[in-house]
């Protein structure tokens, strides 16, 4: 996916996005809970905070669509959270998830992050394994809706990291 250009999302990109998730169980799977089903794109926007300046969202885009989306949410002080991590599901298993979230890395780097954090359904085993190759851990137990908190190991040693 060498030709992928990075570049900050738009509302517009959440028509085609929401057109890749096809029930409501996949939509929570993505989102987290409490999202309106069925959804739309000006609906997905607004609701998973694309307006809200602390949830910055970031989009891979390919032959003028987008291809993989995915946003950065300031919980504190240098601390950063990958959220709403997705792939066009045509487009899937060819590391595409990689390099989009390398690329939000490369976004908390560059803010200063020293602590990235991620939650994901422990049965999510496409994205745990992404989540593993690029160095997360768990971090504490999987809570009673399924979710595991992970954390990158050493993202930030002397402003540099072992892990990118
Ligand atoms: C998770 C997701 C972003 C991964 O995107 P991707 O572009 O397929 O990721 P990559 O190709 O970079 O890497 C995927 C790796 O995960 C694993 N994987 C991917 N799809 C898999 C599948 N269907 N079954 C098992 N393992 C899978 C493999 O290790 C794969 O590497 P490999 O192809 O070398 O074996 C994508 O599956 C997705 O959008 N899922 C729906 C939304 C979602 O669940 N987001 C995560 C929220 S926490």
């Amino acid at each position: 996916m060498a030709d992928a250009r990075w570049r900050p999302a738009l509302p517009t990109d959440l028509t085609p996005i929401a057109g890749w998730i096809e029930t409501p169980a996949a939509l929570e799977r993505w989102a987290g809970p409490g999202l309106s089903w069925p959804t739309d794109g000006n609906t997905l926007w607004r609701e998973i905070d694309g307006p809200n300046p602390n949830s910055i969202s970031f989009c891979l885009e390919s032959e003028s669509r987008p291809a993989a989306f995915g946003q950065l949410v300031i919980k504190g002080e240098r601390h950063y959270h990958l959220a709403r991590i997705i792939v066009s599901p045509a487009q899937r298993r060819r590391g595409l998830g990689e390099v989009l979230c390398r690329r939000l890395l490369a976004e908390a780097r560059q803010r200063r992050a020293e602590r990235i954090t991620l939650n994901v359904f422990a049965d999510n085993q496409p994205a745990i394994d992404l989540y593993r190759r690029l160095g997360f851990v768990n971090q504490g137990a999987i809570d009673t809706r399924g979710i595991q908190p992970m954390q990158l190991r050493q993202f930030a040693i002397n402003g540099d990291s072992a892990d990118l």
